[in-house]
């Protein structure tokens, strides 16, 4: 077996490196830094602005992708386009989606795994090298601007956007895209963060209410923000289309000045989500300094009856009249002109009509998709000695690949995020798959599961059976050496999914075509080995679970999915990606019964206990904890102490060693257990570090863990505390991990 570190070598070390293709290059940019000399340009351009010109640059005027709004000039095809004004060297700014790849048609972009995926990785090596990819293939386009960047926490897992967003943990959420942002914008293109904020799920999404008292936002959500925005200095802030206790998210002062401006510093623009600005005076005043799409278009057009832009004539009238001041305006002009500069696009704007690296794309994202695989169960069959996987090609005489159209491709989210499938869908079955809620049927990417594993294991017989025939395929399967079973969980945006069980005929018919339990329940019931390969965005309940010898979470793995699902069965890449979000057993285990249709106040009644924190207060057991996943190979942890430097920055030095004959990483997990009494959840996530280990290697990890790791939010006071007390550190492989090490140490008080 040949174990390849990968993992090392991204971004920090990439000199050293042949394989990779995006060795991030050029100057690092920081937008929402003070720097005198930008400013000092950026004042001299405004005070020689028209009132026209002012307000050209703070909305879009359109979808070129759709050919609403315009005219656009030749070639523009992007999100927005906001024209440049050439007699001031501003260039044009056109935007692209999105959080997985350029999903702009016929440009041959790469579709790399599903952020989710990426979050799974846990290593922010790796967000700076999905960043810099999109980055790249977007600026050969032409695009300054790209809107990658979700972060809305897995309050609600049935979100139809999970598989766009990074999980339920504010910390490890907010590290990853501040990192994937770093990538972007180190490629001088503009980062956006969205969708700010408590924009949880997608129900009723234009009209929901988020209900959520002010300490609750700030420990959950708003630190995920709070952590990108400050460590990731995107750019762009791009607002919810949701209302926040009452107001809408891009005309609430609260979280786009107060928070957002003021608190967090943030210089940066905040741009309207495609159709959630409502009002040009409130908008104006709290903060908005974009409106997008800007004329109809998108979510605007489609669900927002007689839409009217309100940043173009609007907001030019209100200037006049002064229920917006010019100081205003000004400030988002300024805004604007600051992110062009100091990320370099004023300078060396992105020029039309570049050519994609496929091939460089490709590597990118077969690297991602190895490093962000969870495998989540293996076991020695009851007729075997060692553990189903990995599989082992010359002890293989026969195979059954079953179901998941593993025989034409990989599956991928749907909505703004989907990267097209340019050489044509692998499934082009409309009548299944389909976004009833934004239209589009499900994209498949042309990458072969089976295909991948015939190349592995050129010997064995290998037969696919489609799945719709479950009694066909587990007869095979009992006739084989192993069956791998691929069950799908197709999401998208603009709707949520009624259940975290895989889709079947009956409940969901519009999502499968036959019903997946069942099928996984009758191969296991037969076959000699079972694995289940999974493509899914948010977590699936496993009934079968006990039935199975193998479990692989592939998430949605992108345009090289099957190669890297055939890697990891056959270990050619020991897996070593973590699950970012709690999977339950079952839905009636999560902290909201369902998500309403009717009720447009979402109550975040849970207050604190999201995902990993609900579990662990109430007791609940998950199917798979937070942090959770396995490896080929074996880690020990040992020799844990932990220091404080007095001003309560706390750092955590423990020992991790591989124990098994593979090489492999670890995500070396620290949980901070707070004083009791403080209303707090019993554990929180204050660091890791990911660790790649040569057989019977050990290596000394220290993880800093700064005081506002530790804080709470005091909302008498509004602002984070220390709290004096004990404070238990935990470290282990996941949130759960019964052997995990402990020790504490005394803290002081404090204010942050
Ligand atoms: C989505 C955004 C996306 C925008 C532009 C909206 O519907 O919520 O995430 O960036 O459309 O496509």
């Amino acid at each position: 077996m040949n174990i390849v570190l990968r993992h090392t070598a991204l971004a920090g070390i990439c000199p050293f490196v042949v394989f990779l293709a995006s060795c991030a290059s050029g100057s690092h940019s920081d937008p929402t830094s003070s720097n005198a000399d930008v400013d000092a340009r950026v004042s001299a351009l405004v005070s020689q602005m028209t009132l026209d010109e002012k307000v050209q640059l703070v909305h879009g005027n359109g979808v070129p992708a759709q050919r609403i709004g315009g005219p656009f000039p030749p070639g523009v095809n992007g999100e927005s386009y906001i024209p440049g004004i050439p007699r001031l060297g501003i260039p044009p700014i056109e935007s692209a989606d999105g959080p997985a790849g350029v999903t702009v048609k016929q440009t041959n972009a790469t579709a790399l795994p599903a952020p989710v995926a990426l979050a799974a990785s846990w290593d922010p090596k790796v967000a700076a090298l999905y960043g810099g990819r999109i980055a790249m293939e977007l600026r050969t386009l032409g695009f300054a601007e790209s809107l990658s960047g979700g972060i809305n926490l897995t309050r609600e897992p049935r979100n139809g956007r999970t598989f766009e967003y990074m999980g339920e943990d504010p910390l490890l959420s907010g590290r990853m895209v501040a990192s994937l942002t770093k990538g972007i914008q180190s490629h001088k293109v503009i980062g956006t963060i969205k969708h700010y904020a408590l924009n949880d799920q997608e129900t009723n999404r234009i009209k929901s209410n988020s209900v959520v008292d002010e300490r609750t936002m700030r420990e959950t959500e708003l630190l995920a923000f709070e952590i990108a925005v400050k460590e990731g200095k995107p750019g762009n802030v791009m607002c919810s289309y949701n209302l926040v206790n009452g107001t809408y998210a891009c005309e609430n002062p609260y979280l786009l000045t107060t928070v957002l401006k003021n608190e967090w510093g943030f210089v940066g623009v905040v741009q309207s989500d495609w159709g959630a600005t409502h009002s040009t005076v409130n908008a104006a005043n709290a903060g908005l300094d974009e409106e997008e799409p800007g004329e109809v278009g998108g979510e605007a057009e489609r669900e927002i009856p007689a839409f009217t832009p309100h940043f173009s004539s609007k907001l030019k009238e209100a200037v006049a009249t002064g229920t917006v001041p010019m100081s205003r305006l000004n400030d988002m002009v300024q805004r604007k002109l600051h992110v062009l500069i100091s990320t370099g696009i004023m300078d060396d704007p992105p020029k039309r009509g570049g050519v994609i690296d496929r091939s460089a794309g490709n590597i990118d994202a077969l690297s991602i998709a190895q490093q962000s695989f969870v495998l989540l169960k293996n076991v020695v069959p009851s007729s075997g000695q060692k553990a189903v996987l990995p599989l082992v090609s010359n002890k293989l005489s026969s195979v059954v690949v079953i179901g998941g159209h593993a025989d034409a491709g990989v599956l991928s989210g749907g909505g703004s995020a989907t990267v097209p499938a340019e050489n044509g869908n692998a499934v082009a079955n409309c009548q299944y798959y389909v976004n009833t809620a934004m239209g589009g049927c499900a994209t498949w990417y042309k990458s072969s599961p089976l295909v991948a594993i015939k190349a592995k294991a050129p010997n064995a017989a290998i037969t696919y059976y489609s799945g719709t025939d479950a009694n066909a395929a587990a007869t095979a399967a009992a006739n084989a050496d192993v069956a791998i079973v691929f069950a799908t969980q197709w999401e998208a945006e603009a709707r949520d999914l009624g259940s975290l069980s895989l889709p079947d005929t009956k409940s969901t018919p519009i999502m499968a075509e036959y019903d997946q339990n069942a099928l996984i329940s009758a191969v296991a019931a037969k076959a000699k080995r079972v694995i289940v390969v999974l493509e899914n965005g948010s977590p699936v309940l496993m009934p079968w679970l006990d039935n199975v010898q193998g479990v692989l979470e592939a998430w949605y793995p992108g345009v090289q999915g099957g190669q890297a699902i055939a890697d990891v069965l056959f270990g050619d890449v020991n897996p070593s990606g973590r699950l970012p979000m709690t999977f339950p057993q079952r839905d009636a285990d999560l902290p909201q019964r369902l998500v309403s249709h009717t009720n447009l106040n979402v109550n975040y009644d849970e207050g604190l206990l999201m995902g990993y924190r609900w579990y662990d207060a109430k007791g609940i057991k998950p199917l798979f904890p937070f942090g959770f996943g396995l490896s080929y190979t074996t880690f020990a942890y040992s020799a844990v102490t932990v220091r404080s430097d007095g001003s309560s920055n706390v750092s955590v030095h423990f020992t991790v060693k591989n124990t098994g004959t593979l090489a492999g990483a670890e995500v070396a997990q620290v949980y901070a257990m707070l004083p009791a009494g403080l209303g707090e959840p019993p554990q929180r996530l204050v660091g890791w570090s990911k660790v790649f280990l040569a057989p019977g290697q050990a290596r000394q990890i220290s993880v800093s863990i700064p005081a506002e790791r530790l804080a709470t939010w005091n909302t008498g006071k509004h602002a984070w505390q220390i709290n004096p007390g004990k404070y238990v550190l935990r470290v282990g492989g996941s949130s759960r991990d019964s052997s995990a090490l402990m020790q504490d140490i005394v803290l002081d008080s404090g204010r942050l």
